[in-house]
Parts: structure tokens; C-alpha cells; sequence
């Protein structure tokens, strides 16, 4: 495995196999790695010729400043995960590798980024766009993986490889969960012991409310969830929805036709979870 920080040692690296038409299977990450990153990468690792992996805490998604210089920094133990799970190519550039000017481009998504995390965390998507086009043009991939549990980043991403005819399969992996529930995520290492032991409740409220969805209305469902997330002290809900797994829309009654997702964002102190999971 190879550790780069240039754009140039990373297309030399792939030149090769991208030449020889070889499936190039490519995660993007934030480092602080954990399972559900490494599960990305086993996948990868089995179903692609040659495996690349960003690191790169991209400064342009995070609309909260301190939310960007607390976020967790882990690259040597990131490197040793990587090596172990079969990686090929490690590309960890710093920001001026990636934005040599800055990135001024404004995404249009439509109604997409209008709600849920889009609408409680302004530019953070068209930041994921930014990154994310300039990260496939530099690694050429022929498959990109992304899991589920940042459910809307997956559309915006899919809906930008639409939009720029990036030819890339876009691989949604499944949320790879704590033993507890706790959906994997690397804020979860900012957690204090006392909010760390409070957390699984987000997901053990949304599989009860997932199970609750044949036998109730959505007005009872969203009191059910307010109630028992707000019953937690250390715990504050910033929104529940249930919304139209293609459009991200809310729906407004769990008889509409199609299928949905339960969506889920709490506060825990200063760190934000979120959560999701299909309503079928
Ligand atoms: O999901 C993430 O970690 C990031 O949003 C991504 C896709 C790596 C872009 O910075």
C-alpha cells in the first residue's frame, strides 16, 4: 500500500490500471476511521482490480468552524486500518492539494439539499459536491463507495455524477452499527462517557418507530420519537422525518405510495448524530 499526498503520485499510481481498463474502486473519507469506513473498503477490495482511499477533511462542507477544528485527526492508526483491509493507494493530500484556487462553484440540487441535514447546515452539501467532483477527476474511479447512514449525502452524490456525467457506479454500503445500536461515526469518539451511554437511544427509538409504522399515524410516530429522545436530558432532537427515499421530500401520511426512510438528527452537547432507516 502506498501512502501519497499529491494529485500527481496519485494519478501515477492509478495510471496503470485506469490504462489497462482495470476496475478502480475508490471511498472517500474524512479519516478517523472506524468499521463502517473499513467495510467500505472490504467490499471495494473484493469487488475492484485496485482500491484507493481519501483522507481529506474537506474545509469547504463544514458550515461550523469549530465543528471542523475539533474534528478528529487520526491518520497514522487510519493508515495502519487501511493496510490491514487491503487498500492500494492512500491519498492524503493537505487542502491547497485540493483547492490550489478556491472552489467557487454553486451546485444546484434542487429540492434535495432543501431539507433535513441541507437545511440545518447551509453550503454543506454543495461542499460535498465541491469535494467530491474534485476527487473523482483526479482519481478517475470506476466504482465509488458511500455508506447509507449519510442517506442524503448519497443522493446529492448520485444526483451530482448525473449532473456532471461523471461515469462512475455509485455503491451505497449499509450502516454499520455499534454492538449497542450506535450507528458507526466518527464524531462518536467526541462523545463524553455520559453522552456516549445516552446515544444508542437514537437508534433504538428509530427501530421501535420503523416497527410502530403499520399500526400508526405519522403524528403519533413523530410524538413517539420527540417524547423519547427529549425524555433523555442529555439528548436534544433537531428533527425526525419521514421522507420519499428517492426525493428526500416529507411525506405527509405513512400510507403514501413508495417506499420511505425514517431520518433522524440529535444534538448530544456539541456533536451532531444522525441516523436513518427504511420504512418498507
Ligand atoms: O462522508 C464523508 O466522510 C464526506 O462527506 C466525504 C464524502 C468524504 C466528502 O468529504
Amino acid at each position: 500500500m502506498k501512502v501519497v499526498k499529491t494529485v500527481a503520485e496519485v494519478q501515477q499510481l492509478l495510471a496503470i490500471p485506469l490504462s489497462n481498463k482495470e476496475v478502480v474502486g475508490f471511498a472517500p473519507t474524512m479519516g478517523a476511521l472506524h468499521s463502517g469506513h473499513i467495510a467500505l473498503v472490504k467490499r471495494a477490495r473484493k469487488e475492484c482490480d485496485a482500491v484507493a482511499v481519501s483522507i481529506f477533511v474537506n474545509p469547504t462542507q463544514f458550515n461550523d468552524k469549530n465543528d471542523l477544528a475539533r474534528y478528529p485527526r487520526t491518520l497514522d492508526a487510519d493508515v495502519q486500518l487501511l493496510q490491514a483491509a487491503g487498500c492500494d493507494v492512500v491519498f492524503a493530500p493537505e487542502v491547497e492539494e485540493i483547492y490550489p484556487t478556491p472552489d467557487t462553484r454553486v451546485f444546484d440540487f434542487g429540492m434535495l439539499d432543501k431539507v433535513m441535514e441541507g437545511e440545518r447546515r447551509p453550503g454543506h452539501f454543495n461542499g460535498v459536491g465541491q469535494v467530491v467532483s474534485r476527487l473523482f477527476d483526479i482519481v478517475k474511479p470506476t466504482r465509488a463507495y458511500f455508506g447509507e447512514k449519510d442517506f442524503q449525502q448519497l443522493a446529492i452524490v448520485r444526483e451530482l455524477v448525473h449532473q456532471l456525467r461523471y461515469k462512475v457506479e455509485i455503491v451505497p454500503c449499509p450502516i454499520v452499527r455499534e454492538a449497542d445500536g450506535l450507528a458507526m461515526s466518527s464524531r462518536n469518539t467526541l462523545l463524553t462517557p455520559e453522552q456516549r451511554a445516552a446515544a444508542p437511544l437514537i437508534a433504538k427509538t428509530l427501530f421501535t418507530a420503523v416497527d410502530m409504522v403499520c399500526e400508526t399515524d405519522l403524528a403519533t410516530l413523530k410524538k413517539f420519537v420527540v417524547d423519547q429522545i427529549e425524555g433523555n436530558q442529555l439528548l436534544k432532537l433537531e428533527y425526525f422525518d419521514v421522507v420519499n427515499t428517492k426525493t428526500l421530500q416529507p411525506v405527509y401520511s405513512l400510507d403514501n405510495e413508495g417506499s420511505k426512510q425514517a431520518c433522524i438528527a440529535v444534538q448530544a452537547g456539541k456533536i451532531r448524530l444522525i441516523d436513518n432507516m427504511r420504512i418498507s
